[in-house]
């Protein structure tokens, strides 16, 4: 399955599936290209030492759907049938979305529906809860909302700032999102409405 990576920057989760995909821990499957909508983003050289393509697609004043049909273009071009976006700071169009139905993941530092949007880490830590973590999603039309297909948890410590926070939930993250492709790569994640299921063999 060929994978196209959507990023806006430090790209951290792009190594992890790019790594895992070139070691077969993600089986049957090439990151074919990583993309980005802004020029500065740490990720796109992590992506070219991996010798993976990189483009920069800068959304540069344009409408959104505009923006996004030129991405998918690029990501149609390349045969891509799965796209991660990873730290890709946008929300996606109604057209982007249904042009790859299921078939686009995203991951997000809390534990969904709690906490969408941005600046989480310290939304979770003024609302005083005790655990956090991250999701990783298959992306619908609605922010940070579509079926869950896996979870992993974070303890909230009371002297946690959203810095310390975010980097204990980010160790997680990177396993989470490998796990969670692999599941999708492997054909045995079935989407039921709301509810994302796997069989494992
Ligand atoms: C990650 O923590 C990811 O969960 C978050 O951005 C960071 C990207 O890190 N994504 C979002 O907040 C999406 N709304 P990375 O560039 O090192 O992978």
């Amino acid at each position: 399955m060929k994978i196209g990576i959507l990023i806006s920057g430090r790209g951290s989760n792009t190594v992890a599936l790019a790594d895992a995909v070139a070691s077969g821990e993600i089986p049957g499957s090439e990151v074919a290209v990583v993309i980005s909508d802004q020029p500065s983003a740490a990720g796109l050289e992590k992506a070219a030492e991996r010798g993976i393509e990189t483009l920069v697609i800068e959304k540069a004043g344009r409408k959104r759907a505009d923006h996004d049909a030129e991405i998918v273009a690029a990501l149609t071009e390349r045969g891509v049938e799965l796209v991660c976006l990873a730290g890709y700071m946008r929300l996606l169009s109604p057209e982007f979305v249904r042009s790859f139905p299921n078939r686009i993941v995203n991951i997000h530092p809390s534990l969904l529906p709690s906490f969408p949007g941005l600046n989480v880490q310290q939304q979770a830590i003024d609302h005083g809860v005790k655990f956090s973590g991250c999701t990783v999603h298959f992306v619908n039309e609605d922010l940070d909302a579509g079926p869950i297909i896996l979870q992993r948890v974070v303890e909230v410590k009371d002297d946690d700032t959203a810095d310390t926070l975010a980097s204990r939930i980010l160790e997680e993250e990177h396993g989470a999102y490998i796990e969670a492709v692999r599941r999708v790569v492997s054909g045995r994640l079935l989407v039921e409405g709301r509810r994302a299921i796997y069989s494992s063999e």
